[in-house]
């Protein structure tokens, strides 16, 4: 039987019962990308970077996140445990931590190429970016309402402080798209 979405979204669930919910999706993501052509035949192919919610509830998101080559998204919160897997191209990580004077500053970064996991705490702050030509695809996994949560995001400039603004993120995609499009 081929892997399916909903496969994928009965493993997450079945994960989160457990009694560490985010180590038990590291290791469920661990063997999804550990196939990453099943992966994407069951998610579909990737025709532009964006969001796409594969499943959405108040302990869980499973999201699949293309990013454009390119692009790059500026410093966030969860303020919930997150669990990206990658199945094609790469993330680059940042890590940040608050900065008394200057708002943050970074502490390290970690690159994600395909099959790699990252368990990111309920307090992790981190910035991505996709620096190949080609997308970078992952799964992430959340363990709660990814949509509803109040967050915050920093500015990439001045590392100012304001609340996370989604619509402004799926801005920061249609840019992108439309750059890449072009060449
Ligand atoms: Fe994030």
């Amino acid at each position: 039987m081929p892997l399916t979405v909903d496969d994928v979204i009965a493993r997450c669930q079945a994960a989160v019962r457990e009694a560490t919910p985010a180590l038990a999706v590291r290791d469920a993501l661990r063997e999804l990308v550990a196939d990453p052509s099943s992966l994407e035949r069951a998610l579909g192919p990737v025709e532009e970077g964006g969001i796409a919610p594969l499943h959405r509830a108040e302990d869980l998101t499973v999201l699949r996140v293309a990013w454009t080559p390119g692009m790059a998204l500026n410093p966030h919160d969860h303020r919930m445990w997150a669990v990206i897997g990658m199945y094609g191209g790469q993330e680059d990580n940042a890590f940040y931590r608050r900065h008394a004077e200057h708002g943050l500053e970074q502490v390290g970064g970690r690159e994600l190429p395909v099959g790699d996991v990252l368990v990111m705490g309920d307090d992790i702050i981190h910035s991505v970016a996709n620096s190949r030509r080609e997308f970078a695809v992952a799964l992430h996994v959340y363990g709660g309402d990814f949509f509803d949560a109040a967050r915050s995001e920093w500015d990439w400039g001045t590392y100012e402080e304001r609340p996370r603004d989604l619509d402004r993120t799926r801005r920061l995609f249609d840019e992108a798209n439309a750059r890449w499009r072009a060449g």
